[in-house]
């Protein structure tokens, strides 16, 4: 019997942070029975979201808001995958200069209409990378990978 799940991890970067927590979270969550994709937003689609059994978004905060390339990807999918996705379990990272809410509430406010299921509140670094923060990331993945092979969520 086949018992690999699917994560998905789409995220974007522009000067390299998300990148670093996307990274982390990867260690993190790789495990014998979990399959990462790992696309960024600009390229990644529906058949990407239909494949997953659980979902990772990682975005800047760019003037309040996910970043563009985010937006672009949650436009792209969403009509394609309403119905389609009812319960998939979610989380995000997000890094910010100062705030970082503007970001996590427009991503939640897209995914609650998709009615995705989320696991945990968002990780959210502002400033420089902390090694705690790189921690949070790796227990992120971890805990997605844990959830998606033991049927948690
Ligand atoms: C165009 C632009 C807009 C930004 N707007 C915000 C913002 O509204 N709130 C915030 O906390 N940080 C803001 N920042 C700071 C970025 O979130 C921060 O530099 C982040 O580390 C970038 O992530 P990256 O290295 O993955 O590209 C902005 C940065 C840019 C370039």
């Amino acid at each position: 019997m086949n018992t690999h799940k699917h994560l998905l991890i789409v995220h974007h970067t522009q000067s390299g942070s998300t990148k670093k927590m996307t990274d982390a979270i990867i260690n993190g969550a790789k495990q014998e029975n979990i399959i990462i994709r790992s696309r960024s937003a600009l390229k990644a689609n529906s058949e990407d979201l239909l494949w997953a059994d659980g979902l990772l978004l990682g975005t800047p905060e760019n003037f309040g808001y996910m970043s563009g390339a985010m937006k672009h990807f949650l436009d792209e999918v969403f009509y394609d995958c309403l119905e389609r996705v009812n319960g998939l379990p979610y989380a995000i990272y997000i890094k910010a200069g100062n705030d970082g809410t503007g970001a996590k509430n427009s991503i939640e406010k897209i995914l609650s209409g998709l009615s995705l299921k989320k696991i945990q509140d968002p990780v959210i670094a502002i400033g420089s990378l902390t090694e705690s923060v790189i921690k949070e990331c790796e227990e992120l993945g971890q805990l997605m990978a844990m959830g998606l092979t033991e049927s948690i969520f």
